[in-house]
C-alpha cells in the first residue's frame, strides 16, 4: 500500500477511483491552494501525488516526498509547473492529460475570437449599464471572421481543432509547426514560418507549449509584425506572449484586439491589461466544462493508479527505465 496526496479537491470521479485502490489516499480538504510549507510537509512519505498546473512541483518538492515518489500526475494537459528532467533524474514518471480537452479548450479560443472581434464584452456592458440609446450605424463596429486569415501557432491536438473549427467560417488557414502536419494539410491549411504567420493573419491563436524556447515567443518586435487590425488568442500559456508588450501594442493601436484565457503571472495581470477595452478577458477557463473536468479527473487517477502498479500509464511526459 502506497500514499497519494491530492493537493487540491478535484470535480468527478478521480478521487474515489483513487480511493477505491488499494492505497492510501489523503486529499487537501482546504478550499484553497496550501501554501508551499503546507505541500512540502503534506506530501512527505507519497508515493504518488495529483498536482495542479499553479504548484511548481520541482526538487524541493521531490526531496520533501523523499525517495519512494514514483508518480506525480498533473491535472492538466500543460506540465510546465513539473520540473520533468529533475522528475526523470530521479525516476519519478510525470503525467498529464491531453485528448480529454482539446474540444472544450478549442471551443474557448473560438469564444474569445469571435467575443473579442464582435466586441461582445463590451456591448454586455452597455447593457447592463442601461447606457443603450438604440440602434446607431456606427456603435462597436468589430472586425469580418468570415473569409479572414487565421493562423495558428503549433499544430498539436488543441491548435488542430481550432483550426477544424474554421470550415465553417471558409477561413484561409496557416500554421507553424516543426514540419507538416497531416492533419493540417488535410484542412487546406499552410505551412509557414512564425514570420509570415504573423505578417499575414487577421486572427493568430496560440497553442504552443510553453517551454525556455517559447518564453516570450511574441515579444514587442514580433507583435509589430501583426496587422493593425489582427487579433491574438491565447489559450495556452500566458508566458508565450510578452504581456507588457502586448498592453503597449493594444494600447497604440498596433493590435485590433486580444482574446486572452492565460496571463504571465497568474492570477494577476501586468498593469493596463484590463484598461484595454480590446481585449476579452476569461480567467483560465479552456477546460472548464463539467464533462470534461470529469474526464480530467479520470484520466489524472489512471495516470497515477498505473504508475503506482508497475504498468505503462495512458500519458506520461518522460520515460523511466524499468
Ligand atoms: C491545461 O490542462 O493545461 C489547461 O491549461 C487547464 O486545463
Amino acid at each position: 500500500m502506497a500514499k497519494i496526496f491530492v493537493t487540491h479537491p478535484i470535480p468527478g470521479a478521480g478521487v474515489d477511483m483513487l480511493r477505491e485502490s488499494k492505497h492510501e489516499v489523503a486529499v487537501n480538504r482546504e478550499s484553497r491552494f496550501l501554501s508551499r510549507d503546507e505541500l512540502l510537509e503534506a506530501v512527505v512519505g507519497c508515493a504518488g501525488l495529483l498536482t495542479q498546473l499553479r504548484e511548481a512541483i520541482d526538487a524541493e518538492v521531490f526531496d520533501a516526498a523523499g525517495d519512494q515518489l514514483k508518480v506525480v500526475s498533473n491535472y492538466a494537459v500543460g506540465f510546465n509547473n513539473i520540473d520533468v528532467d529533475e522528475a526523470t533524474r530521479r525516476e519519478i514518471t510525470v503525467c498529464n492529460t491531453p485528448g480529454v480537452l482539446t474540444e472544450a479548450t478549442a471551443d474557448i479560443a473560438w469564444t474569445l475570437l469571435m467575443g473579442v472581434a464582435r466586441r461582445a464584452v463590451e456591448g454586455d456592458h452597455i447593457m447592463r449599464a442601461g447606457d443603450w440609446s438604440g440602434w446607431k450605424p456606427t456603435e462597436l463596429l468589430g472586425g469580418d471572421i468570415e473569409g479572414r486569415t487565421l493562423a495558428i501557432l503549433g499544430a498539436g491536438r488543441i491548435g488542430t481543432a481550432v483550426a477544424r473549427r474554421s470550415i465553417g467560417w471558409n477561413m484561409k488557414l496557416m500554421y507553424t509547426a516543426r514540419s507538416p502536419k497531416p492533419d493540417m494539410e488535410a484542412l487546406g491549411a499552410r505551412h509557414v514560418d512564425l514570420e509570415t504567420a504573423l505578417r499575414e493573419a487577421d486572427f493568430v491563436s496560440v497553442h504552443v507549449p510553453l517551454t525556455p524556447d517559447t518564453h516570450h515567443l511574441l515579444n514587442a518586435d514580433r507583435l509589430a509584425m501583426m496587422k493593425p487590425t489582427a487579433y491574438l488568442i491565447n489559450t495556452a500559456r500566458g508566458p508565450v506572449i510578452d504581456e507588457s508588450a502586448l498592453v503597449v501594442a493594444l494600447k497604440t493601436g498596433k493590435l485590433a484586439g486580444a482574446g486572452l484565457d492565460v496571463y504571465e503571472d497568474e492570477p494577476a495581470l501586468k498593469q493596463g491589461l484590463t484598461g484595454c477595452d480590446n481585449t476579452l478577458l476569461l480567467p483560465h477557463l479552456g477546460s472548464a466544462t463539467i464533462q470534461t473536468r470529469a474526464r480530467m479527473s479520470e484520466l489524472a487517477a489512471r495516470n497515477l493508479l498505473t504508475v503506482l502498479d508497475n504498468q505503462a500509464p495512458p500519458h506520461a511526459v518522460n520515460q523511466i527505465q524499468a
